[in-house]
């Protein structure tokens, strides 16, 4: 088998499997009482702090790809991105449709007026554009700009610590660690760049090989 069968034969399923295993945990624990006393609130947090990981896991990759020069984990990449939107998006579905019950001048209320929420917002705001513009048409189409776009995932990923920093009330310890990966890893990015001579491709990267939730 060579190294780009294993990938879309094995590699990319296996992930694709596993990135679904939160979710799918929280399906079956929420239609079996394994959520706890509050179980809308424990679904809230878990597909907050997924969507944020897999944001992170995302990205890794491009350091993972220059470093010890794993090149192919670029395949990787855009379904990584696309589960890091997927969270975000059952974590604000989750907040609007069971939370709150759809209960709109109350929504805009908190996004307008508590500050963590409006930062959320903005974090989910911004990965719909990477997420709508993650495909081989649409890299094709924007070209270098595409590039540009999707560096709007490190300010997605900063909104998002920011968004769990402000909300926890006591221990900091987790939503710092995830302020630390985010920092080590925008280091890295601001210190290796990639030659400019690399090709584009159609498979999540453009010629200057960008850093982002999709690709
Ligand atoms: C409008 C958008 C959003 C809303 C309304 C929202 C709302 C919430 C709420 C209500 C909580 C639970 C707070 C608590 O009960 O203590 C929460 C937790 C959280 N949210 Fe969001 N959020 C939004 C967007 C995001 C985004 C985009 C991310 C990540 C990129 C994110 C990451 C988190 C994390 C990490 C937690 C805490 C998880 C934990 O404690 O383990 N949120 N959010």
């Amino acid at each position: 088998m060579t190294r780009s069968q294993f990938i879309r034969f094995v590699a990319e399923p296996a992930v694709f499997a596993a990135a679904l295993v939160p979710a799918g945990l929280i399906a079956w624990q929420g239609f079996h009482g394994g959520l706890g006393a509050e179980p809308i609130r424990e679904i809230q947090l878990r597909t907050g702090w997924w969507a944020l990981t897999f944001l992170m896991i995302t990205l890794c990759v491009t350091p993972l790809r220059r470093i010890p020069g794993w090149n192919d984990v670029i395949k990787l990449r855009r379904m990584l991105g696309l589960f890091a939107f997927f969270y975000a998006m059952l974590h604000f579905s989750n907040y609007i449709g069971i939370d709150q019950f759809f209960a709109w001048s109350e929504i805009t209320k908190d996004i307008l007026k508590r500050p963590w929420i409006t930062v959320g917002f903005v974090a989910v705001t911004l990965l719909v554009p990477l997420a709508a513009t993650s495909n081989g048409f649409m890299i094709r189409k924007l070209g270098r700009r595409w590039g540009a776009l999707h560096r709007l995932v490190y300010v997605s990923g900063a909104l998002g610590v920011l968004h769990f920093l402000w909300l926890v009330k006591k221990d900091t310890r987790e939503p710092i660690t995830f302020a630390f990966i985010l920092v080590g890893l925008l280091a890295l990015r601001l210190r290796r760049r990639a030659p400019k001579s690399a090709k584009p491709r159609t498979e999540g990267a453009t010629p200057r090989e960008p850093a982002t939730a999709s690709g």
